[in-house]
């Protein structure tokens, strides 16, 4: 790999920072979701209710164990670390007058921690984070209101930490909305509590457009503070394959793509894709677009595709049907018979990380930077207190080759690579502990027990070989 490309990993906030009250922290969208488990969805509750198991409260405690971990990543040889402002450190109830000075001392001591050891912090602004109190108080992304609040976030921290940050994306994996169904990700995503009567359907679509309004105009800024600070989108990169070459089935594939990829062809080109707009037509739904917010997605296209990579899709012959919507959820469709899954279900696919990144790359033409790529898993400790994790050293092995092969054979212009997540962390889909992705384990159980101890898992030393080798000992 080039000499400079950025080997790391990637966390957020919410899943590691813990300290949910401490530092004037207000409480986020996060903070209201109970733990699931394996199957089971995570509830949301009506503000934090006693006697519920909230597993983000605590997580691991990044926030009091960050100098000792920000240390196993630098022994790690990191090049690059992507975490999340925790938008409720900075402004806790969202719309507050004046930032929250705890907040931001927090993370000037956790990027200059980085930067003691050369590793580039890389930052995403919205994580599943929003305050609660505009979740509450305005609807969320429903409300053109949250424009301007996102935007005065991002711009307290931009002129804040743009001599320590370079990278920076706005809303991660903002196309899992698509799945409107799922209340967990019109909240994670939007900041959205659906109610009886909403239209989620069109809610989804407006809450995105305000979004990627608001992306664009953090970006234009970033541009106007400091021009060296470079902007990207965040999605969640799932490529769709059709289930045969029934040609049905082939059309299905494009009408899948069209639900998850228009939000990256607005950040990218500044612009609706017409099967979005004639979709709108069809279903009578009304988004609230004005001439300024048109400018501003033209004048604030991202300056890489930052992306999310676990798994791929297959879809089998929906769009025969011209009205059928698909609304996203995985649980639709066919398993692949060629791939083998996750104890989760996710189907382990690392060519079709190369497909992806040639996908999006022909599409874009943008530098792209894979923030997220990891392997879920139960981990064993033995009594010694060790971890043979093979299986995530096999995963990530073949999907880092199948990168290189992007870069060496295609030439796809890419940044770096941040594995999910370096350390165990809290998951966000489930709410488990259990689902662990570290090369560092933490000792939590899914209940909230444990000592929050950080021991190496035998992929540790596996990882620092390839960041030393630069790709080249897998
Ligand atoms: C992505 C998110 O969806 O995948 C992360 O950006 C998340 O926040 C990661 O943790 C893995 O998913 P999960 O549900 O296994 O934690």
């Amino acid at each position: 790999m080039n000499k400079d490309f950025l080997w790391g990993g990637a966390i957020a906030a919410h899943q590691a920072e813990g300290a949910f009250k401490v530092g004037g922290k207000g409480i986020c969208a996060a903070d209201i979701e109970t733990a699931g488990g394996n199957g089971t969805a995570r509830r949301i509750t009506n503000g934090i209710i006693d006697g519920e198991y909230y597993p983000n409260h605590e997580a691991i405690d990044f926030y009091h164990h960050y100098k000792e971990d920000i240390a196993l990543l630098a022994e790690m040889g990191f090049k690059c670390f992507r975490t999340s402002i925790a938008w409720t450190r900075i402004f806790p109830d969202g719309d507050n007058e004046l930032p929250n000075e705890a907040g931001l001392n927090f993370y000037d001591s956790l990027f200059d921690e980085c930067l003691k050891y050369g590793i580039k912090p890389i930052v995403t602004l919205s994580h599943f984070e929003m305050p609660y109190n505009m979740i509450k108080k305005y609807g969320g992304f429903r409300n053109r209101k949250c424009i301007d609040l996102f935007v005065r976030f991002a711009k307290t921290v931009f002129e804040r930490f743009h001599s320590k940050v370079k990278y920076w994306m706005t809303f991660n994996e903002i196309n899992n909305q698509s799945d409107y169904n799922n209340a967990h990700h019109l909240l994670q995503d939007s900041g959205i509590l659906v109610n009886d009567n909403d239209n989620k359907e069109e809610l989804m679509f407006q809450a995105a457009h305000y979004e990627l309004v608001a992306s664009a105009k953090a970006v234009k800024l970033a541009h106007e503070i400091d021009p060296s600070m470079i902007i990207g989108c965040m999605i969640a990169m799932v490529p769709v394959y059709p289930f045969s070459c029934d040609p049905s089935d082939m059309m299905g594939q494009i009408s899948a793509e069209h639900t998850r990829y228009w939000y990256a062809d607005a950040h990218c080109r500044g612009k609706y894709p017409m099967h979005i707009t004639r979709l709108w037509e069809r279903h009578g739904l009304h988004i609230d677009i004005t001439e300024e917010d048109k400018t501003a997605l033209k004048e604030g296209c991202v300056d890489f595709v930052g992306l999310s990579y676990y798994m791929s899709m297959t879809i089998k012959g929906q769009a025969l049907a011209p009205e059928y919507v698909w609304t996203g959820n995985a649980d639709d469709l066919p398993k692949n018979p060629y791939l083998k899954y996750s104890d989760w279900g996710w189907g382990i696919d690392p060519l079709g990380l190369r497909y992806a990144l040639n996908w999006v790359y022909d599409r874009y033409q943008k530098p792209l930077f894979i923030v997220e790529n990891g392997y879920g898993a139960y981990d064993k400790r033995s009594k010694d207190g060790s971890v043979d994790d093979q299986y995530r050293i096999d995963y990530l092995k073949a999907h880092i080759k199948a990168m290189c092969d992007a870069v060496e054979y295609e030439g796809v212009d890419l940044i770096g690579y941040t594995m999910w997540s370096p350390i165990d962390i809290v998951s966000a889909s489930s709410g488990e502990m259990e689902k662990r992705y570290g090369f560092i384990y933490v000792d939590k159980d899914n209940n909230g027990n444990g000592t929050l101890e950080r021991s190496k898992k035998k992929s540790f030393e596996w990882y620092k070989n390839v960041i030393a080798s630069n790709g080249e000992n897998l």
